[in-house]
């Protein structure tokens, strides 16, 4: 047997092309294909095919396809009858390479994955030389398999963890909604204590009122019936009077009138923070800066402070840039403000101040008052929590205030220490840009 076609450099610029071939980004498919179309002009074959196989089996030999040279086609009638001498052949050797008078079979194992095997069928068999090339061939053939194959298995992992991080923030919208469900639920049961006792106390008081109105009526017709018989006296005013107790039952409906309407007062005014917390998030955000939002707050609680009080305003930013928006900022800074001149009832200071980092700016919120002790600081963010007389506050301000601070990605921090004062400071992302 005659080797002379197959010289060192006819086998380097087959191994380079193999190597190129292996390395490159096509499919496993272009990859097996054009390699098996090299070594079939490197050894002279007459056919080619390749398939992949099982414990030493051939699979489904319907899906091969025949290289004869020029072009992959559907193979011919004896390719079953080929394949099976391959399979006996291949399954009693192990080897990467083998080879009888009439074919070359390069099994190419790829570890624990099913191997491919390629078998070309020649005139003569290759001498030890092109077999000793075709085994380094398999090998490089392999590690291109290799690579690919863990390529798709890193693409399917990444496939599996993008759809399971997709899941992750899909139940983690879910538990955000199901926190905000719970917040709403804690909220509505906080509403309906709220406004269930000022409607029990209108109730009854609206009761009475219509006894007393009875009462008013009964003594109106009587006094009418003595002024038609020419009967009224002072005396006999007098007397129907006490009988019907009308100093007290006018006085009382005066009394009722004034704690009927404090009462709606203190409805309306839940209703109108609730609308204000409903309305949270809605808003549209734009570029602003927060010095200006700070000094319309000043200009808005000026009635909220006196002689006594001292309001300091300090602005250390030279943009002071964020996002969002100015009129829900005012219910925060005012609600701020107006919590800091109810906590200096006697009067105090209170330093308004703006400043700025690299990526925030900062609005810190400081009064001299009677500051919290730590009960009262753990609770200041709950819904309707509140140590202020009824009728002074609802206890929805701090809560509401969180939600839009919130939804502009601010931080909080508040430092508070009974009888000296208490600071909220406020980080928010700072931005660039035209305002
Ligand atoms: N600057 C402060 N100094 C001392 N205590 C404060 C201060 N700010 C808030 N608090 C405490 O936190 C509680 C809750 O405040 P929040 O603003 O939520 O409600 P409120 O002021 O009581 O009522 P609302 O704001 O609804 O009229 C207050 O009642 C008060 O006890
Ligand atoms: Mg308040």
């Amino acid at each position: 047997m005659s080797d002379t076609h197959y010289d060192d450099a006819t086998a380097y610029r087959y191994y380079r092309t193999l190597t190129s071939i292996a390395g490159s980004d096509d499919d496993i498919e272009t990859m097996l294909r054009q390699a098996i179309e090299a070594t079939f002009a490197y050894i002279g074959a007459k056919q080619a095919f390749y398939l992949p196989c099982w414990e030493g089996r051939l699979h489904d030999i319907s899906t091969i396809k025949v290289f004869n040279g020029e072009s992959w086609n559907a193979p011919a009638g004896s390719l079953k009858a080929l394949c099976d001498t391959v399979s006996e052949y291949a399954s009693a050797k192990t080897g990467l390479v083998v080879s009888n008078e009439k074919w070359v079979l390069l099994v190419i194992d790829c570890a624990s994955q099913p191997s491919v095997w390629a078998v070309l069928s020649v005139d003569s068999a290759p001498g030890d030389e092109v077999l000793s090339v075709l085994e380094d061939a398999t090998k490089c053939i392999a590690f291109g398999l290799k690579h690919r194959r863990r390529e798709k298995d890193i693409a399917a992992t990444q496939r599996s963890m993008e759809s399971i991080s997709r899941g992750m923030a899909e139940t983690m919208a879910q538990l955000v909604q199901a926190e905000k469900m719970s917040e709403l639920g804690k909220l509505t049961a906080g509403i309906a204590h709220e406004i269930n006792n000022p409607v029990g106390y209108i109730r009854s008081n609206l009761e009475s009122l219509a006894t007393y109105m009875d009462s008013f009526q009964t003594f109106f017709s009587e006094l009418e019936q003595a002024v038609e018989k020419g009967q009224v006296s002072p005396e006999v005013f007098d007397s129907l009077k006490t009988r019907f107790d009308f100093d007290f039952l006018l006085e009382d409906s005066k009394e009722i009138v004034e704690t009927n309407l404090s009462g709606v007062d203190r409805i309306s005014n839940i209703v109108s923070e609730l609308y204000a917390f409903s309305r949270r998030g809605e808003g549209k955000f734009k570029t602003l800066k927060v010095a200006d939002v700070v000094k319309r707050c000043i200009t808005l609680t000026r009635s909220q402070f006196d002689t006594h009080h001292n309001v300091i305003y300090e602005d250390d930013t030279t943009s002071g840039l964020i996002s969002g928006d100015g009129s829900q900022l005012e219910q925060v800074f005012v609600n701020m403000m107006i919590n800091a001149a109810h906590a200096m009832p006697g009067g105090g200071t209170l330093t308004l101040r703006v400043s700025e980092t690299i990526s925030h700016v900062e609005v810190s919120i400081a009064d001299t008052g009677t500051g919290m002790d730590k009960a009262t600081r753990a609770k200041i963010f709950t819904p309707f929590f509140t140590t202020k007389a009824t009728g002074k506050g609802t206890g929805l301000g701090l809560a509401i205030t969180q939600g839009i601070l919130h939804a502009h990605d601010a931080i909080t921090d508040v430092s508070s220490e009974l009888n000296k004062g208490t600071t909220f400071t406020l980080r928010f992302p700072r931005v660039e840009g035209p305002e």
